[in-house]
């Protein structure tokens, strides 16, 4: 059973955002992936973060996952500062990284993988209502329940690595590439369940190369430019900012 949360995190002040990012810097090695990267999601959101191969999208999200260190900067959630944190403590306190890549266990069965994102859980109960919503999000998991999971499809699998990261009950969730390399019909449906599990109260921070389909889901947006952001916005304003659509939106 899971004790009482360490950290003791302040009463949540609505205004605040829930995670704010500020200045955040990071090397690998001698190479600075990310110059300074602030940014910040209000409860309830929907935010995109868009930009080029290697602008940093992934380090980003990493970082904040306490995968890899920032150098400089600093990052709160629900007001807890983030860096003295393990990647299991921040997973704790409620946000949860879906990867670029669908890092799903593929001899384990769709149930199977979907029971493991929910490990921080205190009984059975909890578990079986988790799966169930899961099942609602997205019921071509729920006919394959007993399929082993890399016998999914690419779209399936990534519906589970969503379903997964659903399972733990997050309040903040990270997606890193949602649609890559899936059929649009599939990833319009993924953004379809990012949209419900935003609208059931789950926060959301989605990195996409997908731009337009991100901003029609997300009400805001930043774009990132070499470990920077060089803009931030109304998804509506991106939509239509000149820049934008020449750099991301193929010029349409
Ligand atoms: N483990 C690593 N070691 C060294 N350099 C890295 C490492 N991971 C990423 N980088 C570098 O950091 C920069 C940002 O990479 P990152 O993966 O964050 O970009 P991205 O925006 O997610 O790109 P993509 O759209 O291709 O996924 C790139 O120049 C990349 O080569
Ligand atoms: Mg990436």
């Amino acid at each position: 059973m899971r004790t009482a949360h360490p950290f003791r995190p302040p009463p949540p002040d609505r205004d605040e955002p829930l995670l704010d990012v500020a200045g955040i810097e990071v090397r690998y090695g001698g190479i600075r992936a990310l110059t300074s990267v602030s940014l910040h999601v209000r409860r309830g959101e929907v935010v995109a973060l868009i930009g080029a191969n290697g602008a940093g999208k992934t380090t980003t999200l990493r970082s904040l996952v306490r995968v890899v260190p920032w150098s400089a900067g600093r990052a709160t959630f629900n007001g807890v500062d983030l860096s003295p944190l393990s990647t299991e403590e921040v997973t704790e306190l409620g946000i949860s990284l879906v990867p670029e890549g669908r890092a799903i266990f593929p001899n384990l069965t769709v149930r199977e993988n979907l029971e493991i994102g929910a490990y921080l859980h205190r009984n059975k109960q909890a578990m079986q209502e988790s799966l169930e919503d899961v099942v609602k999000l997205f019921p071509r998991l729920g006919e394959r329940l007993a399929q082993e999971g890399g016998t999914l499809s690419g779209g399936e699998q990534q519906m589970l690595a969503i379903g997964r990261a659903v399972m733990a009950r997050p309040s903040l969730l990270l997606l890193d590439e949602p649609s890559l390399g899936i059929a649009p019909k599939l990833a319009r449906q993924i953004f379809e369940a990012i949209r419900a599990i935003a609208a059931s109260g789950v926060t959301v921070l989605v990195v996409e190369q997908n731009t337009r389909l991100a901003l029609e889901v997300a009400a805001r947006g930043y774009v990132l430019r070499t470990g920077e952001v060089a803009k931030e916005g109304a998804s509506k304003a991106l939509l239509d900012d000149p820049e934008v659509r020449e750099a991301y939106l193929g010029g349409h």
